[in-house]
């Protein structure tokens, strides 16, 4: 079976991430959304509430699993028999650092990295924007599913802003 991973933070999951996702279910036979530990990263969602969001925003698409891993990607792939990672790029901005981890990943383990141009729409989208814009009361309704938009508000409500 042609298997692809599509991995990431997903803190929250955007319609940037969604494109990506949708056009590699279009690609591959199974896509996995993998919800990964990025150690730089601090977290606003558990990583079940991230996995629920991309449940609920990719039922309808058949050929998507969503999954957890708090280990190396390339673990994942090799205990999961997935042969290609899918990213997406939006700017040079990203290039330099997604290289980086395609070349350690297909070093350490033959897995190939493939990456999609992000629609021209969502380049300047990330979930580190979104939250900074929700933190202060900013609109992202066009940025993110209305459910995780309620999320954040809910999550910022929680956190006494
Ligand atoms: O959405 P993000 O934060 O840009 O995703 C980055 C992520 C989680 C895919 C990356 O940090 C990752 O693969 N983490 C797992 C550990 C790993 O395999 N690191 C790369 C090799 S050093």
């Amino acid at each position: 079976m042609k298997r692809a991973v599509c991995p990431g933070s997903f803190d929250p999951v955007t319609f940037g991430h969604l494109d990506i996702i949708e056009r590699a279910s279009a690609q591959f036979e199974e896509v996995v959304v993998a919800v990964l530990v990025n150690r730089t990263k601090s977290s606003m969602f558990t990583v079940t509430e991230r996995m629920e969001m991309i449940v609920k925003t990719t039922s309808h698409l058949p050929n998507i699993r969503v999954d957890s891993w708090s280990g190396l990607l390339v673990d994942y792939c090799k205990t999961n028999e997935i042969q290609s990672i899918v990213k997406g790029l939006r700017a040079v901005t990203d290039f330099d650092y997604e290289l980086q981890m395609a070349q350690v990943n297909l070093q350490g383990s033959g897995v190939e990295t493939m990456f999609m141009a992000t629609a021209p729409t969502h380049s300047f989208l990330s979930s580190s924007l979104v939250k900074e814009l929700a933190y202060y009361g900013g609109e992202v309704s066009t940025m993110v599913p209305e459910i995780v938009d309620r999320a954040l508000k809910s999550r910022v409500e929680e956190s006494g802003k």
